[in-house]
This record gives C-alpha cells, sequence and structure tokens, in this order.
C-alpha cells in the first residue's frame, strides 16, 4: 500500500511515527480536549495509534497524523476510519490539542480527507458522529455540509447503559454530484 500525505496549505496529514506518542498522550491528557470523550489511559492511547497504522496498512487510510507545515509540529489527527459495526460508511474524525483550536485547522484537514475520500475512495457518502453536548465537533460537521437525521441518534455500542456519553448523533455527506 502506497504511503499516504495529504499536503493543504497549513497543514499534513501523514502516517503515524513512533514520535507522535508522546505529544498524543500529552493532548491526551488535557481536561479540554477529553470533555466529551470516554476515558483512556496511555496504553489506550498508544493502541488508538497502534490501529490507525493496522488500518493505514490494511484499508490505506486511517485517521492520519496531522502536522503544521511551518512549524513541523504534531497538533493531533485527522482522518477517516473503515466501515465498522454498526455503520456500513467510512467515519471521519477529528482530534486537535487544545491549543490549536480555533484556527480552522480541523474543517481544513476535514475539507481535505472528503476531497480524498471522494476522489480516492470513490465512497458515496461518509458520516461522522458525536455526543449533542459537543458543540465543538458538530459545528464543525455543519461547517462541512454534514446534515443530522434525528432519527438515526444511536447508543454508541462501546459504552455501557447509563453512561453520559452514550447517546450519539449521527451527521451525513453524500459525494458531491
Ligand atoms: C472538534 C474540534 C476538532 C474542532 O476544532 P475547531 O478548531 O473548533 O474547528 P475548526 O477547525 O472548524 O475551527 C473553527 C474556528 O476557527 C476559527 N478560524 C480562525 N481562522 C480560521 C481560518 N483560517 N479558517 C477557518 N476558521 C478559522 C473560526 O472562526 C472558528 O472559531 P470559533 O471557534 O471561535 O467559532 C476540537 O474542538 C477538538 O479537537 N475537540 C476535542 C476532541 C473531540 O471532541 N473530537 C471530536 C470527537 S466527536
Amino acid at each position: 500500500m502506497t504511503a499516504v500525505k495529504i499536503e493543504t496549505e497549513r497543514l499534513t496529514l501523514r502516517e503515524w511515527r513512533d514520535d507522535d506518542r508522546d505529544p498524543f498522550w500529552g493532548m491526551m491528557q488535557d481536561q479540554e480536549v477529553i470533555r466529551h470523550l470516554p476515558k483512556r489511559d496511555r496504553s489506550d492511547c498508544d493502541r488508538l495509534i497502534d490501529h490507525q497504522i493496522e488500518w493505514q496498512a490494511g484499508h490505506g487510510y486511517c485517521l492520519w497524523a496531522m502536522e503544521l507545515n511551518a512549524e513541523k509540529r504534531f497538533i493531533g489527527f485527522c482522518g477517516m476510519l473503515p466501515p465498522h459495526d454498526p455503520f456500513v460508511e467510512i467515519e471521519i474524525g477529528w482530534r486537535l490539542a487544545h491549543a490549536d483550536w480555533g484556527k480552522g485547522y480541523a474543517r481544513e484537514g476535514a475539507e481535505a480527507c472528503l476531497d480524498w475520500a471522494w476522489r480516492e475512495l470513490g465512497a458515496a457518502s461518509v458520516i461522522a458522529v458525536t455526543v449533542p453536548e459537543n458543540t465543538r465537533s458538530w459545528g464543525l460537521m455543519l461547517r462541512l455540509g454534514m446534515t443530522c437525521n434525528p432519527q438515526e441518534d444511536f447508543d454508541h455500542p462501546d459504552l455501557p447503559e447509563g453512561d453520559p456519553l452514550r447517546r450519539h448523533r449521527l451527521y451525513r455527506i453524500d459525494r458531491p454530484q
């Protein structure tokens, strides 16, 4: 599988490297970043990176590491997950260090990912999921042109009954005509 590197004006989306593990764990200890995410320890975070490396090798895409071109600095991830139960569509996702919010980086990375999905994967649609309280994340979904059908709200299968993060919304964007 050929290496993927997606460059935008300010960002590079690329495959994960071992030296991303420490800054990723650093941002995952920030309460702002994890406010709407399930609790994760260091080994969970390393496993998340391992999964991206496996998905990249097996599917040719993943939640790619994202760095700033100007500073060559890791700032988080943005990319796509292969369809996984209960979904049959590709899922887009993002997570940035708090200091890098509010600059349009997530949107710039996500738009580049969607372009790549339409072009390279021939995807018919792409979904994104989040909890209703995560206004920044679903705000980005709306800015990308995604729409939500409340009838598709669902309980996340990885979270136990009673978990306040269990109820999720699903957003979707169709391939541009
Ligand atoms: C969700 C997340 C990625 C959104 O990041 P973000 O920086 O708010 O999103 P965008 O890249 O669209 O940036 C939009 C903001 O940048 C501002 N901005 C500044 N320069 C900009 C530019 N050149 N282009 C576009 N927007 C720009 C916009 O005005 C907007 O500002 P606002 O926050 O004051 O409204 C981020 O909040 C995050 O990592 N959250 C924690 C992890 C998480 O919850 N992930 C999602 C799980 S479902």
